[in-house]
């Protein structure tokens, strides 16, 4: 079988696991890259071993008609951009997380793989992690019941990236769009992909760690020679879905807490889970309150992760399976992300 011919648009932190996951993947050759960073394009250029490099991702299709498929792994504010370019061209993407920085952003991309006929995928890599595979076994058996409530935490005690991330102009925001997308998208995929009706959030910015004295910090890889730090450094939101269900999340970069904790839970009518590096399901059995873990080591390594996520997208691409993480997706996680943000500055609740 012909090999699927991959560009990678953004060549910086994140792609070294796209990268990784097509080099290991035998349908696959990493054909072009493509990154306004000049240096760093031509310095991964020679590590990898791709010769055909671009500063401007219209110079890499114009020149690439043979591309197949495109990895846009770029600071947020180029997704969509980027995004919708590829997909004109007629090519496939999979787009890193979040989708875009605004709702209307999200919905061009959706049109314009739409009428491109290409597949826009999103990397909720989450998604594809055992621990989920284990959840939807649990839930496809009956062991929630109806799913009515989650809390989805994802607390860094001193995790400011710096660099881009913070940059409201490149990141679009700052733990609410960063970290919050990703356990926002895990609740609401368990709970069944339910539409977002409502949200109200409140964000904080209160904190400067830049001088802190620390051992302990977060491993910065993105700290710029000029930081700018304009996003909030804490964010919590209400979300109501349309079956009724809730969702309680709080995020942050920075924030006087113990120490960093990522917890997702998901509370059902029979059944319950608590998502951290295990997993714990909780429910009842024959009069008796019964804890569940299993005998089976659910971790994985991040590299692992992505490896599963761009094997599917290329099993989507040559068996044509169904998408487990479609734009669709994407565009509401969107909603619910500016809906936060929106009730934080106003203080009211945002109708999505
Ligand atoms: N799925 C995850 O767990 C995960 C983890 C980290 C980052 N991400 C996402 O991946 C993306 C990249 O993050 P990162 O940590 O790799 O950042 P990074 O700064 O290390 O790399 C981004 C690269 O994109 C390049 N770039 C920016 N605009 C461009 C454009 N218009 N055209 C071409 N190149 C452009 C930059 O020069 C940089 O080299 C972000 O959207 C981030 O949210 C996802």
């Amino acid at each position: 079988m012909k090999k699927l011919k991959i560009g990678i648009v953004g060549v910086g932190g994140i792609a070294q696991c796209h990268i990784g996951g097509y080099k290991k993947n035998p349908l696959t050759e990493i054909y072009a890259f493509c990154d306004i960073n000049e240096e760093r394009l031509k310095s991964q250029g020679a590590l990898h071993g791709v010769e055909r490099l671009y500063t401007d991702v219209n110079d890499m299709l114009r020149d690439c008609p043979e591309l197949d498929a495109v990895s846009v792994c770029t600071w947020n504010v180029a997704h969509a951009p980027v995004t919708v370019a590829c997909l004109k061209a007629g090519k496939n993407v999979l787009c890193e997380k979040p989708m875009a920085m605004t709702v209307a952003e999200a919905e061009e991309m959706k049109k314009a793989a739409e009428e491109s006929g290409k597949l826009l995928m999103i990397g909720f890599v989450r998604r594809f992690g055992k621990d989920m595979e284990a959840i939807e076994a649990f839930k496809n058996d009956g062991y929630f019941g109806e799913i009515y409530y989650a809390k989805a935490d994802y607390l860094r005690r001193n995790g400011n990236p710096g660099g881009w991330f913070c940059d409201l102009k490149r990141a679009g925001g700052g733990p609410m769009i960063d970290l919050g997308v990703h356990i926002i998208d895990f609740a609401r995929y368990v709970m069944g992909n339910p539409k977002p009706v409502s949200v109200y959030a409140a964000s904080f910015k209160k904190l400067d760690r830049s001088s802190l004295r620390t051992t302990a910090g977060y491993v910065s890889y993105g700290r710029e020679s000029k930081e700018i730090n304009d996003v909030e450094d804490a964010a919590t939101a209400l979300v109501r879905f349309d079956n009724g269900a809730v969702l309680n999340t709080e995020t942050s970069y920075s924030l006087n807490l113990p120490e960093d904790r990522t917890e997702i839970a998901l509370y059902g009518t029979k059944g319950g889970v608590s998502v951290k590096d295990d997993l714990k399901f909780y429910s009842t059995a024959s009069g008796y309150m019964t804890d569940t873990t299993l005998k089976f080591d659910v971790s994985l390594a991040f590299q692992d992760l992505f490896q599963r996520e761009i094997d599917h997208y290329v099993a989507c691409l040559t068996e044509g399976i169904p998408c487990r993480s479609p734009a669709e997706d994407g565009v509401e996680i969107m909603k619910i992300l500016r809906g936060a943000y929106e009730s934080a500055a106003t203080g009211h609740e945002v109708l999505l």
